[in-house]
């Protein structure tokens, strides 16, 4: 999409309330889904493609939500300039559209100015503040730029990935207002709950050169220095890093965010503290050296499970899924779940069935399906970074190969599906 027409699906947005993204057509012609079609346009009630991408969901009486980043056309839309969308539905296949449940803001000095990239917010319940909370990932705007409120010079400015911090807004009704609390650089002076032995070790050995935060380290080199915790050691006084994340509320009333941590090199499990608006200084390191994305928990029959990627920016690569008996405890990986002998080569198997790229998608977040047994659906991304707000939804069922301890949890490709016919419990 050019330029010139990102500007007028702008204006037009704005005039329409700041919260619609391409043409809409008449609700009253949109059609009912009864099934999922992974990848196709997938319009909302008001005949829009949904406009939440690096989506969260929850259920709340009754009914099912997500929240996303909306997105504007070109690439504009890999900044914020409008918010995170919020849309409800009660069978997953029809998505109502509830509006800008965030707004960026027109402030400058605001830390969510629009321009501002945020990314792949996450909503939890709180029971005991009864306050419903989003955090998300923030990389603030920099440069001689970062103040100006002109969409020509938020468009020009280079992403920038160096804030790495995790935001949190909260809300007293679901689809907000969501009012935005601040951010952290998570668990600042703090060591994990594991492995803290060996990083202070490591940190002893750094110490004996002076200028041991500046080092620079090459190939193998780096890759064992960041699996050591270089990065962690090096981020210590000012808290970690925070950039794909996610959430999860357990059925204990605790609560975590999940996040690429240490330059993407290393996952941390934070627990969040009783409000789930801060940490309680619990955390984990998890798969150091493993470079995780695009996280998304789920649980079943007492264990946890964990869907990523692999980090190679807005490209797909193929999918990973680990398992843990806790949540701050032994994660293992299981693997790649997706399942299908698409290979990136293959010339005979269409780019979108292909398990190698995870069906030319990332993970999201994974939906329990209420009313069914162990019923759990994957819900990825297929980024366009050069139109973002055409970006798709993958949608597929999770199954399961094996049973009991062992059993993992795997995906496959299908053009159309229907939860009925796949989840009969
Ligand atoms: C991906 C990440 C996205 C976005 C993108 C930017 O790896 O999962 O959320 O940050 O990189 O290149």
């Amino acid at each position: 999409m050019k330029l010139f027409n990102v500007f007028l699906g702008l204006a037009a947005a704005l005039a329409a309330g700041g919260c619609c993204g391409t043409g809409g057509v008449n609700s009253a012609s949109v059609l009912k889904y009864d099934s999922f079609n992974p990848g196709q346009v997938w319009l909302d009630d008001n005949g829009r493609h949904i406009n939440a991408h690096g989506a969260g969901a929850i259920f709340d009486n009754g009914r099912y939500y997500i929240f996303g980043e909306h997105k504007l056309g070109g690439t504009l839309g890999n900044k914020s300039v409008v918010g995170v969308h919020c849309y409800s539905s009660d069978d997953l296949y029809n998505w109502k559209d509830e509006g800008i449940a965030l707004e960026m803001s027109g402030d400058p000095n605001s830390e969510i100015v629009r321009g501002t990239i945020l990314e792949r917010p996450k909503v939890i319940y709180n029971p005991r503040t009864k306050k419903y909370v989003m955090w998300m990932h923030l990389e603030f705007r920099k440069g001689p730029t970062a103040k100006s409120a002109d969409l020509k010079d938020i468009y020009a400015e280079k992403p920038d990935y160096s804030t790495a911090r995790a935001g949190v807004a909260v809300a007293d009704k679901i689809a907000g207002p969501y009012k935005y609390v601040g951010s952290f650089r998570p668990n600042a002076g703090k060591y994990p709950i594991n492995g803290a032995d060996g990083l202070r070790a490591y940190r002893a050995e750094l110490e004996k050169d002076p200028n041991w935060k500046s080092k620079k380290f090459k190939g193998e080199e780096r890759k064992k220095a960041l699996a050591r915790g270089f990065a962690f050691l090096r981020d210590f006084d000012g808290g970690q890093m925070s950039r794909d994340m996610t959430l999860f509320a357990d059925d204990d009333g605790r609560a975590y965010l999940g996040c690429a941590s240490e330059d993407n090199s290393t996952f941390h499990i934070h627990e969040l503290n009783s409000e789930y608006t801060g940490f309680t200084g619990r955390f984990a390191r998890v798969f150091p050296g493993g470079y995780h994305e695009a996280p998304a928990f789920f649980k079943r029959g007492g264990k946890y499970y964990m869907f990523s990627s692999h980090c190679t920016g807005w490209a797909p690569n193929p999918g990973r899924v680990s398992v843990s008996d806790e949540m701050l405890g032994e994660w293992r990986e299981l693997g790649n779940p997706c399942r299908g002998d698409g290979q990136k080569k293959s010339k005979t198997v269409p780019v979108e069935a292909k398990a190698d790229t995870t069906f030319r998608s990332q993970s999201s977040a994974v939906i329990p399906v209420r009313g069914k047994k162990d019923a759990f659906i994957y819900f990825g991304d297929r980024w366009i970074p050069e139109d973002a707000i055409d970006g798709r939804y993958i949608v597929l069922p999770v199954e399961w190969e094996g049973s009991g301890e062992g059993a993992t949890p795997v995906i496959r490709w299908r053009d159309k599906w229907k939860i009925e016919d796949v989840f009969k419990d």
